[in-house]
């Protein structure tokens, strides 16, 4: 007999390619470690009014202020090792995330010390939960592109073998990408692997160009792909990843009910673009991998298609091919045996 689809969704084999490691906070951590650093949050009555946000720009002024309590290594071993044993205990094996090293840097973090707590946190969580993970280092678009040669030296200049690749967020409406061509040309020549945020709160065209002049096989959002037929066509004949994150939309996108027929992700998927599931900044929205696969789930896909889009975290992660094909066939099995005769 099939098991039930929570159970399901729990037990297969996931890949996690869009979480931030500073929306991955835990409410009760945020505030162990705004007290340790005398930060002062914002007085409210509910630690879930800190927790509402209207739309993008409301999150990232939450989440520079949670940002702003993470100030050493040892804080960074701590939040990398919380968030990735609360993705392991989902059933997620491999991890790729992102972190917002200008966030810190403000706060006169130095680049090697974030790096000395992550890294250690990452060995740690394989250790004790075996959950494989990787690191992209994020740039703030609101900050330009001067800054973001900067960004590029910076991790160019300290780079260990975890660092794989760099990524864009923050506010892409009045930032889009045009202008980190040059950046994300750079980064690519030197061998690391590109990302970027569009098609959140941004239009179609911001999709267009992360592909066309960023040189992204990978999509973080890009539900505004929708609003463009012969872009989804494209996408869909190149193979191009989106890592969709169900709840953001509730927050950041005009998509706001998650089982609503036009919901872009449901969209996405049924058109047969290569989604995968993550869940963004799952401390902020107190969300969790298994809660995101049962909001795709409540979207009409059954467990063949959630087993492909476990599948697609893994044929879009940055491993090399070999390892993934290896891993894909043992996944395969494993989601096959799951899914029942
Ligand atoms: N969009 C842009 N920037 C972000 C996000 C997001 O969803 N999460 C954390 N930083
Ligand atoms: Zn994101």
């Amino acid at each position: 007999m099939a098991v039930e689809i929570e159970s399901f969704v729990r037990m297969i084999p996931k890949a996690e390619l869009h979480l931030h490691l500073e929306g991955a906070i835990a409410a009760p951590t945020v505030v162990e470690l705004a007290r340790k650093h005398g930060v002062t949050l914002p007085i409210v009555r509910e630690v879930s009014e800190l927790y509402d946000f209207p739309n993008l720009g409301a999150f990232l002024k939450v989440y520079d202020l949670i940002s702003q309590s993470v100030r050493d290594a040892a804080d960074f071993h701590r939040i990398t090792y919380e968030a990735l044993g609360r993705s392991a205990s989902c059933g997620a094996r491999y991890v790729e995330f992102f972190f917002s090293p200008q966030a810190h840097l403000e706060f006169g973090v130095a680049y090697s010390t974030m790096l000395e707590g992550i890294l250690a946190g990452m060995r740690d969580a394989e250790r004790d939960h075996r959950i494989l993970s990787r690191l992209i280092p994020a740039h703030n678009r609101e900050l330009g592109p001067a800054k973001g040669e900067e960004f590029l030296d910076m991790v160019l200049a300290d780079r260990p073998d975890e660092v794989i690749g760099i990524g864009l967020d923050y506010n892409e409406l009045p930032y889009p990408p045009d202008p980190y061509a040059a950046m994300y040309a750079r980064a690519r020549a030197a061998g690391l692997r590109v990302t970027a945020h569009a098609g959140e709160n941004g239009p179609a065209e911001n999709v267009r160009t992360a592909i066309g002049s960023l040189g992204c096989r990978r999509i973080d959002h890009g539900y505004h792909v929708v609003d463009d037929p012969a872009l989804m066509a494209l996408c869909r004949e190149d193979g191009i990843f989106f890592t969709c994150c169900p709840t953001t939309t509730l927050f950041t996108t005009p998509w706001r009910d998650l089982t609503a027929s036009d919901h872009a992700i449901r969209r996405m998927g049924e058109f047969g673009l290569a989604i995968t599931i993550n869940t963004d900044d799952p401390g902020m929205f107190r969300t969790d991998l298994a809660a995101e696969y049962l909001h795709v789930a409540g979207m009409g896909f059954g467990r063949d298609e959630l087993g492909e889009f476990a599948l697609n975290g893994l044929r879009a992660a940055w491993l090399d091919d070999v390892t993934k094909s290896a891993v894909l066939a043992d996944w395969s099995a494993q989601i096959a045996l799951a899914a029942g005769p």
